[in-house]
């Protein structure tokens, strides 16, 4: 989702010295923005309560960061709801991101309950009004890696350092991502992340050419630092690697330099720098799996997160709806629905995403 490298601002005639003459005091900072990032990532305190698993739960990764979740309490069950006004009807018509992203969250809340003392119990329900439900029971605290990885992971979209994973590392990561009804591929073969590039590529361009997925893109996106922290949601430039704007320059510059052949390059330097790429695969594709799956790729990126290994979404291959039974095949599993793509390596870390508040996600 990076868009705008520095290289292409300043080939677009905007040159380091004009936007030096815009002055710093109209410039952005990230004083704020840090202060909230370090805020919000905080560990438990001694004594948590459920908004503080909340709180924890909210930190898991999710499409677009959208947060398309509600969280209701009710006689000892932690509910999460889908939050339907937040969906992105055109990258996700299915709801299938937003049902991930609700797997992902129950996850970190299900490791946050262990290590406040509380075992947790998920139960998916499905119909009309799905949503997850979360039980709890006095059992042993356990803060463990994955407990200390929650407020350290991130979705890193740079360049990795181009060396392998060591086999005691992918082993690792494999057990974490371990699931009843999902299983993950590995892929750290060069031709095989070339192959995965060409797909990535093809569902990339696919998307780029359709206005209103840029579209949608661009309403997520949050140029400035101010309008991240008041959002506290979307898509911040600098987690992807980009300047931070005033948001009137950030719109501009981004509908200039968001091009199709740039974007490709991006993805072909990040994905051949990269150790690896995952394929997660639910055994079937409806919404217990999708939520199953955002469990598993979770924790997956947890144990990455406390192996210092980094991870980040390339989804292009099971976006778009020509290329995904074409990338099904490649894998060996026709007519499979395969439910994300993610690449892993070593990098140092970008700056974190923000979060709202828990007030604003609890029913
Ligand atoms: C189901 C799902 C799909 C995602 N798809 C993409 C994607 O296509 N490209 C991308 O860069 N990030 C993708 N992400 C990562 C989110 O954008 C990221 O989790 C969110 O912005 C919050 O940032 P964080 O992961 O650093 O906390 C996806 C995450 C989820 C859970």
């Amino acid at each position: 989702m990076a868009f705008l490298s520095r290289r292409t601002v300043i080939g677009t005639g905007l040159s380091v010295a004009a936007l030096g003459a815009l002055g710093y005091g109209l410039w952005p900072r990230m004083d704020g923005y840090l202060e909230e990032v370090e805020r919000q990532r905080r560990l438990l305190s001694a004594d948590p309560g459920l908004e503080e698993l909340i709180r924890m739960a909210t930190l898991a990764a999710n499409g677009h960061n959208t947060q398309p979740w509600k969280f209701r309490l009710d006689d000892g069950t932690i509910s999460i709801l889908p939050d339907l006004t937040r969906r992105t009807e055109v990258v996700d018509p299915d709801d299938h991101h937003l049902y991930v992203s609700l797997g992902c969250a129950a996850e970190n809340f299900v490791i946050a309950a262990a290590a406040a003392g509380q075992a947790a119990e998920v139960a998916i329900l499905g119909g009309i009004a799905p949503r997850i439900d979360i039980s709890l029971a006095p059992g042993a605290a356990m803060r463990g890696p994955f407990y200390e990885a929650i407020p350290l992971r991130q979705s890193t979209r740079s360049v990795y350092d181009g060396q392998p994973i060591s086999a005691e590392d992918l082993a690792l990561l494999e057990v974490a991502a371990r699931e009843d009804g999902v299983s993950v591929r590995i892929f750290t073969d060069a031709a095989d992340r070339d192959a995965i590039l060409d797909f990535v590529v093809a569902g990339n361009s696919a998307q780029m050419d359709d206005p209103a997925w840029v579209q949608e893109l661009r309403d997520w996106l949050r140029f400035s630092s101010t309008s991240a922290v008041e959002t506290g949601d979307g898509l911040f430039a600098a987690c992807s690697g980009n300047p931070v704007l005033p948001d009137w320059i950030g719109g501009r510059m981004f509908d200039v330099v968001f091009k199709k052949k740039a974007e490709n390059q991006k993805y072909s330097d990040q994905i051949r720098s990269s150790a690896g790429v995952a394929v997660f695969l639910g055994e079937r594709d409806d919404l217990e799996h999708w939520i199953k799956v955002g469990r598993s790729f979770e924790r997956f990126a947890l144990q990455a997160t406390a192996l210092g290994i980094r991870s980040a979404h390339i989804n292009q291959p099971i976006e778009d709806p020509a290329v995904r039974p074409e990338f099904a095949d490649w894998l060996g599993q026709p007519g499979a629905r395969p439910d994300l793509v993610i690449r892993f390596g070593r990098a140092p870390a970008m700056p974190m995403s923000l979060r709202r508040p828990v007030s604003e996600v609890l029913v």
